[in-house]
This record gives structure tokens, sequence and C-alpha cells, in this order.
């Protein structure tokens, strides 16, 4: 069983595991339905492993969230701290219109909200528009942030729509076929912005000849879909549909998701196996070969392709 996406979202919410496609066990109600630091009800103690979710030296807007509250909304790795990294390499302005592409239980939609001042569509797979807009609507960003239920070759919007497209730890679902980039940029405005947080390696599994052990005993054959900072900078630059603004591998990825995923296992209410595997792999790999890998991009004014003919979703 793959274990990388450990999430703690009640069975109710969404409809199939994220890794396994499998129909997700029950899991209790999240015990926080508050929303960033100081503004919900909190009804757990906050203990030692939280305390490591704040770091306002490195992630100042994130800490500002409330840790029980993001760990209630777990779906993998800490979204904000993604977020807030990959957004240094954006330049969101407040108005703009924003994809947040595989939101999951919404954490990076309020961020981006809030933050940024940003209209936000959420569209995920899995979780349901319903639970998604009730974290909308808690966290008070219900009026910016629109819930969607999108499949992400299928998408329910114009072409030319959005100022930028962010996806935190989801494109590697969908995003790496060769033809994917040529689909999602059609709903970018010209001169748009695409910025994806995905699970990086610090070289190519190509070229190691097998997914190192640790990994495939964690997440088995997905972990095809990770891939180096450079491998990323080329996939995009080279259809000239792009200009890649920036490429690079997280220097402490890997630990920053150790943190988050021992908050999980100590705080959260998922699928505990999930996390100690994920937990091991981490920590047998100690930053050898894992990371998270921060591409963005911006979409080129006059591109010399387009979809390829007969898909013109
Ligand atoms: C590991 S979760 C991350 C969720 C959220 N971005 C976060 O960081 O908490 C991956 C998300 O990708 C979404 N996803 C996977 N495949 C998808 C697809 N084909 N279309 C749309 N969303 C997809 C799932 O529904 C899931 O919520």
């Amino acid at each position: 069983m793959s274990a990388k996406g450990h999430t703690a979202v009640p069975a109710s919410h969404y409809d199939r595991h994220p890794r396994t496609n499998r129909q997700h066990r029950t899991i209790t109600q999240p015990r926080v339905r508050g929303s960033p630091a100081g503004e919900g009800v909190v009804d757990c103690i906050v203990v030692a492993a939280l305390d490591d979710l704040v770091r306002p030296g490195e992630y100042p807007r994130s800490s500002r969230y409330d840790p029980a509250w993001l760990v209630s909304l777990d779906m993998g790795p800490h979204p904000l701290w993604l977020l807030e990294d990959l957004s240094r390499d954006l330049d969101l302005r407040p108005g703009m219109r924003v994809l947040d592409l595989g939101s999951g239980m919404g954490a990076s939609s309020v961020f981006l909200a809030r933050e940024f001042g940003v209209e936000v569509f959420a569209a995920d797979l899995w979780v349901s528009p319903d639970a998604a807009a009730a974290v909308f609507a808690d966290a008070g960003v219900g009026d910016r942030v629109h819930a969607v239920r999108a499949e992400a070759h299928a998408l329910p919007f114009p072409r030319d729509h959005f100022d930028a497209i962010i996806s935190i730890d989801a494109y590697e679902y969908f995003g790496t076929a060769d033809s994917y980039l040529a689909y999602i940029t059609q709903f970018l405005k010209p001169g748009g912005q695409l910025a994806i947080a995905t699970p990086g390696m610090t070289r190519e599994i190509r070229d190691l000849g097998a997914i190192p052990q640790h990994i495939k005993a964690c997440v088995g054959w997905e972990a095809i879909a990770w891939h180096t900072a450079e491998w990323w900078r080329f996939q995009w630059e080279v259809t000239e549909l792009v200009t890649v603004a920036a490429a690079r591998l997280q220097a402490d990825g890997w630990h920053d998701w150790l943190l988050w995923a021992r908050a999980c296992l100590d705080h959260g209410s998922g699928d505990r196996d999930a996390i100690e595997k994920v937990i091991a792999m981490l920590e047998a790999d100690n930053g050898e070969f894992l990371s998270f890998v921060l591409a963005t991009a911006r979409k080129n004014r006059i591109s010399k392709s387009h979809y390829p003919s007969g898909n013109t979703r």
C-alpha cells in the first residue's frame, strides 16, 4: 500500500484514498474546526510535536496559522510551508484569479486568499466541495475561495482564465505526462504563472536504475513520478510554452516533511500505519535522495504550439 498521502480527512469528506484509490476507512472528525491561529475553536492540547510546526524564522506567514488546525486537514506534507516557500518565486497580487489544483482539504487555498488577497478556485478530485467549502467558511474566506470538484484532465474552466495555477503536493499524480503542460497552460492568461511543489529527488530514478528500497517500501511505483529540479526545468522549458522562472530542490524539504509527519502521528487522526511508513522512509533517506521540487514558470505570450489536435478540453 502506498503511504505518502497520510490523510486525516474524515471518510465523509472524500471518496477515495489519495494514494490507493480505495474507499477510505472510517476516520473520526477533525478535532479542530477552527481557522488560522487564534481565531478558531481549539479542543486539543498543543504539545511538543505541534510546537515544531511553528517556525517563524523559516516560515513567518505559515507560523501564524494554528498547527492543530493544519494537522486536522492533513493530506500529505505541510502544505503551507511548501506554498510559502514556493510563493517566494511568485508574483501574487490582490484580485488575481488563482487555481489551486489538487487543493485537498484547502489549507493552501485559505492561505492564498488570506496572505495575498487573491480569488481562489480550489479544485480537487477526492475531497468533496462541501467539505472544502466548510473549511473556507470556517476560516472566513468563503466569499473568496470557491470549492470545485474537478479532474485535472477535464477542468471546467474557460481558456486564458487564471493569473496563476498553483499545485501543492498534487501535480505528481497527473502532471508528469508530456502533454500535460500544453493542456494546463490553456487555462492561464498569457504571462500567467504556473507553480508546483512536488516530491523531488536529488537524482533521477532512471539514472539510479531502480527505486531506492526505502522509498519503494513507502510509495512503491508511484515514486517514478518524482523527479529532479533539472528534470522539471527541461521538461517545461523545452516546450517553449513557458519560461521557467525557478526550479529548485528544497535543501531541507525532507526534514520539513519529517517534522510534519511526526506531528501528524502524534496529533492527527489519519492512517497511523501510513504515517509511520513515511517517517521510516524519511529517516532512512536522511536527505540522500528525497526532498521537494519547487518549480515556477510563466506562460509565453506567443506559443509555437498548442494543445494537440483532437483534444480541445
Ligand atoms: C496528497 S493530496 C494533497 C492535497 C493538498 N494540496 C495538500 O497539500 O494538503 C493530493 C491531492 O491531489 C488530488 N488529485 C489527485 N489526482 C487528481 C486529479 N486527477 N485531478 C484532481 N485532483 C487530483 C487529490 O484529490 C488530493 O486531494
